[in-house]
């Protein structure tokens, strides 16, 4: 085997969203297609990041049982398969608390205050106090729900990189604090002798080349590797993850940002679609309304007649022609805007077609599942179990490397 065949399918893959009920075809296009390739490829963890929805939003807490529920159904419906991913509920597994409890002890005042999101957030969302303990402190809670499974990749967007990078850092910080133990080289040596004489000479060639030449791949790699040892302790693997970056063991292994492509679904204004512009078509809206909302939205104004040409790049309905249409309908579109051979509503008509094609199963599935809770909230049971058993196991060794396990 050499090191590009060893398998990247070990690695494991978490994110988390925020409960914002239904969800648009914005998360569809956006997220929820990636996630949904990813189940197949990856070990995946997809959870309802429920506190962090109190970080700003402490005061309207009754609405988010309803929202959870909601974006559950709605993940169930486009395709998340239980099957393949650990669907969990974030507030249902204590221990992502109590380890972003102890990672406070060690993230400095001055990283919260410096990531983007903090300052940019606060002005956004001015008409809510924002001056809170919660909200200073949520990336050290998302850096527990990534870390809390040694997750090795983050699906996140643009705006969630910063805080991926954070939870690097404050890995790094808990590493270097707490990974330190006399004989530790003499330890990862034996470690390396116990994958078998194959394994150990690929973790060295790989080892090599990322501190000699920095060569991020080959980390990659070698992590993949470790990741499928089933013969060495979770001891010897944190060891294993440490000497590879040349610290000492790595405890809580440093994650990457899987930076998810801006999505290229606008909204019914052009603009992002999103809820708060209330320009979406929700997963689940009904037909009719499907209709009347792309009926009634702007075009290019130039076209104020029939007759009068047009250019579909001034045009938000042309960019739903980019996500649904192929290249031939694109071709009569362009050419039959600019010069006035067709008219707005036919060229709608395709679209509306296309979202309604797209959501029939969506919808039906969504049914389904709305009319059985009880299978919903066991497929939730079960992941929150699976979730927990992962968890404990982390934080065994995160209380005690940290000198907490009397007991
Ligand atoms: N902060 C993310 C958001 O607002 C949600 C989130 C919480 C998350 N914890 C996470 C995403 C862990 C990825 C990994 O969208
Ligand atoms: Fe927009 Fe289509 Fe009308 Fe051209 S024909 S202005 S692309 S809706």
């Amino acid at each position: 085997m050499n090191a590009s065949t060893v398998p990247r399918q070990h690695q494991r893959v978490l994110s988390g969203m925020r409960p914002t009920g239904r969800l648009h075809l914005g998360h569809y296009h956006g997220v929820l297609q990636n996630w949904i390739r990813l189940q197949h490829e990856y070990e995946c963890f997809f959870f309802v990041a429920d506190w962090h929805a109190l970080t700003t939003h402490y005061e309207e807490s009754g609405v988010i049982s309803e929202n959870v529920w909601d974006m559950v159904i709605d993940w169930l419906a486009t395709g998340i398969d239980p099957g393949d991913a650990t669907l969990f509920i974030q507030s249902r597994v204590y221990e992502h608390a109590e380890l972003s409890l102890l990672l406070s002890m060690v993230t400095p005042l001055g990283w919260l205050e410096r990531v983007p999101s903090y300052k940019d957030q606060q002005e956004k969302l001015r008409e809510r106090d924002l001056a809170t303990f919660g909200f200073l402190g949520y990336p050290v809670l998302q850096s527990a729900d990534i870390l809390i499974y040694r997750a090795g990749l983050v699906p996140v967007g643009e705006d969630q990189v910063a805080h991926v990078e954070l939870t690097r850092e404050i890995a790094r910080r808990f590493n270097h604090i707490y990974g330190r133990e006399s004989g530790f080289e003499e330890k990862a040596e034996t470690a390396i002798a116990k994958m078998g004489k194959k394994y150990a000479k690929l973790y060295r060639k790989l080892r090599r080349r990322f501190q000699e030449q920095g060569d991020p791949e080959a980390l990659e790699t070698a992590r993949a590797l470790l990741d499928d040892q089933r013969n060495i302790t979770l001891g010897d693997r944190e060891r294993l993850f440490g000497y590879l970056e040349g610290g000492g063991r790595a405890i809580l292994p440093e994650p990457q940002a899987l930076l998810t492509e801006a999505a290229k679904m606008p909204g019914l204004d052009g603009q992002k679609m999103s809820k708060s512009y209330g320009n979406v078509i929700e997963l689940r809206e009904a037909p009719d309304g499907v209709r009347e909302k792309l009926r009634t939205m702007p075009t290019d104004p130039a076209r104020v007649r029939r007759k009068d040409p047009g250019d579909p790049g001034k045009c938000p309905v042309w960019q739903f022609h980019l996500v649904y249409s192929d290249a031939e309908t694109r071709g009569w579109v362009d050419n039959g805007c600019r010069t006035a051979a067709i008219g707005c509503i036919d060229c709608k008509q395709r679209v509306i077609d296309a979202v309604l094609a797209e959501q029939a199963p969506i919808r039906e599935r969504a049914l389904e599942y709305e009319s059985q809770p009880d299978l919903v909230r066991s497929i939730i049971s079960d992941g929150c179990d699976h979730a927990r058993d992962i968890a404990r196991e982390t934080m065994e060794a995160v209380r005690q490397v940290m000198g907490l396990a009397y007991r």
